[in-house]
């Protein structure tokens, strides 16, 4: 949550701190503020409540430095407002700190600093940073060792940059939970909470680890521990070209994101199907087959779209490979003092790689020592880390803050995993063919959906001015009918329900009215009869239908029909929902919503 940028050099540092601002915007978007140190001596800070635009417009022409630190917020401690905006000040004004993450011990840490003098001007943890690196920074200290000095009486979570007054050559980073990428550029650095901010500017990056801090200047970098011990980085070099991070002549992130997903499936499958055996190949794992089969449970760990991912995920495991499978949101799994099995496996799922409640799990988990397995987008990110072993998605960058592709990726991932794991027990070669088939199918009938968007967009507009919407699904339908809730929600504020559709009539079919129509989820599937009977029952109770299907049901059931390709049953649910993300992004635009940047959410949420 939060966006930081840094640059240091012989130019001036605003153009590339605002710019940066601007890619990192969707982790955050309420407030944003930049300070710059230069020759002239002294900290010029801007700050304003709002979006980076509204920065950009309120810093003047003379607003110059080669130095400076720059950050977009998602609040936590106290309301969006200029005075709450990073970044944040001491006393003196010499020194200036942006942060992302929560400092647990602030309360305390502010009393202390009060009754020492220092005069606070917001309400937000991270304030007490720059008083409290400031009563550090006596006279000779050097800014390292007044930042280590102060980190070291924090507790909490971070990713800091710093800028002293007085020793503007130098910005000083740290990480502990929240990135930070050092960008090398020609005889000037760059800082960014992740690459989308730096690949104009540089390809050779250095992710600092947790725990570590750095010292940048202009001509290079030096990294260090907590305790002052140096450590040794190599630089690696970003791969993802750089129009993955721009629309790409798409209105939106959305739009484009949910177009790349033929090729994002493509290269989840990448090198990983093996036709000769009917199997999955998924190095990464680091579990041979003699292990894997001592596996009884296998329990998915995720927030939002990665846990409905990972409940797509379970039914495709207990299917193919007959291990029993549950699908559990991390942000409740990590309060419950869950029972930790030796013969259960545990899979992480984030798109980020950052999501703090999937990241307190798997760290529980591994605390109680347990296995976990991480299934990741973000290459190199905390969870990855933390994991013993997984598979990285390689969706590309996923920037609107609605997962789409990430999503797409994740259940095609699970296929994966379901597909090695069950050749491993029982599933026959026959059956193992018939899901390489369809996987590598998948991209072309990707396609075939996203060739409809236009007569989406249509249904969408017809259905966007509803009070609300129920999506319901049976068995392998429900998880696609939460995503689609969900999705909806998210990016057009319509309100969304979503039900398994065997549970209508045990409630919610009270609420159907021509007011609240239903998305139902229709697959020519063994539960067809079953589902047409629910439609049948929406129906004769003046409901709506907009049924998305393999076969067109009959006019009394259904009002709208979307026609999804027919993969095998077990893969039915992914192709399922890809409407349902057109759909949402046709509501969503329709109703004139900030589409990539819906109010109130950010893309990764690194706060508990
Ligand atoms: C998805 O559209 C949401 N923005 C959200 O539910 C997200 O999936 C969740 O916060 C988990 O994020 P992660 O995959 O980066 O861990």
């Amino acid at each position: 949550m939060c966006g930081i940028v840094a640059y240091i050099g012989p130019k001036d540092a605003t153009p590339f701190l605002l710019e940066g601002l601007a890619r990192l915007e969707y982790r955050g978007y309420d407030s944003a503020g930049v300070a710059v140190a230069g020759r002239t001596g002294g900290i010029k800070v801007r700050k304003v409540k709002g979006r980076v635009a509204d920065l950009a417009a309120a810093v003047p022409a003379r607003f110059k430095g080669s130095t400076g630190i720059g950050h977009t917020r998602w609040a936590t401690h106290g309301v969006p407002s200029d005075a709450n905006a990073h970044p944040h000040l001491d006393n003196a004004e010499r020194i200036a700190v942006v942060h992302n993450g929560i400092i647990e011990n602030a309360d305390e840490l502010r009393a202390k600093l009060a009754a020492d003098g220092a005069v606070f001007r917001s309400e937000t943890d991270t304030e007490v940073l720059g008083h409290l690196i400031a009563a550090h920074a006596a006279e000779g200290v050097e800014l390292e060792e007044a930042v280590r000095a102060a980190l070291g009486k924090v507790v909490g979570t971070y990713g800091i940059a710093v800028l002293d007054a007085e020793q503007p050559d130098r910005i000083v980073v740290a990480r502990n939970g929240s990135p930070i990428v050092l960008g090398l550029g020609e005889k000037e650095m760059f800082v960014a909470s992740d690459v989308s901010a730096l690949v104009r500017y540089t390809r050779q990056v250095v992710h600092l680890e947790d725990g570590e801090l750095a010292t940048v200047r202009a001509d290079g970098f030096r990294t260090f521990t907590e305790d002052a011990r140096t450590t040794h980085r190599q630089p690696s070099t970003v791969d993802w070209e750089i129009d993955s991070y721009d629309t790409g002549g798409y209105e939106h992130f959305l739009l484009k994101e949910i177009h790349e997903q033929p090729g994002s499936v493509e290269r989840t499958l990448g090198g990983r199907l093996d036709e000769r055996f009917a199997t999955a190949h998924l190095g990464g794992l680091n579990l041979d087959a003699r292990e894997l089969r001592e596996i009884r449970r296998v329990k998915i760990l995720g927030c939002g779209s990665a846990y409905y991912a990972g409940e797509m995920g379970a039914q495709l495991i207990e299917e193919l490979a007959r291990i029993p499978a549950h699908s559990e949101p991390a942000s409740e799994f990590r309060y419950r003092n869950p029972v930790i099995e030796a013969d259960t496996l545990y899979i992480a799922v984030s798109q980020s790689g950052e999501t703090y409640d999937t990241l307190a799990a798997v760290q529980e988990v591994k605390r109680k020592g347990g296995r976990v397995l991480g299934v990741v987008n973000t290459v190199g990110s905390a969870i990855a880390r933390e994991c013993d072993g997984g598979i990285y998605l390689h969706a590309g960058p996923e920037i609107s803050v609605a997962s789409t592709k990430a999503f797409t990726s994740t259940v095609v991932a699970f296929a994966l995993i379901a597909l090695h794991f069950g050749r491993i027990h029982d599933l026959s070669p026959a059956d193992g063919r018939r899901i390489v088939s369809a996987l590598k199918a998948l991209p072309d009938q990707i396609r075939e959906v996203l060739a409809q968007s236009d007569a989406i967009a249509e249904l969408a507009a017809e259905y966007a001015g509803s009070e609300g919407m129920m999506f319901i699904g049976r068995v392998r339908g429900y998880p696609v009918a939460r995503e689609g809730a969900q999705k909806l929600k998210e990016i057009s504020y319509v309100h969304a329900e979503a039900y398994p559709a065997s549970e209508l009539k045990h409630g919610p079919l009270a609420l159907i009215s021509p007011e609240l129509p239903t998305v139902a989820l229709v697959p020519d599937d063994e539960l067809l009869d079953k589902n047409l009977t629910t439609l049948g029952e929406i129906k004769a109770r003046s409901g709506r239908v907009l049924a998305v299907a393999h076969r067109r049901p009959e006019a009394k059931l259904a009002d709208h029909c979307i026609l999804v390709p027919k993969s095998e049953p077990e893969l039915d649910p992914l192709l399922l929902n890809i409407p349902l993300q057109l759909l949402a992004y046709h509501a969503a635009v329709a109703l004139g919503r900030d589409v990539d940047k819906p109010r109130n959410l950010a893309k990764s949420v690194t706060v508990e």
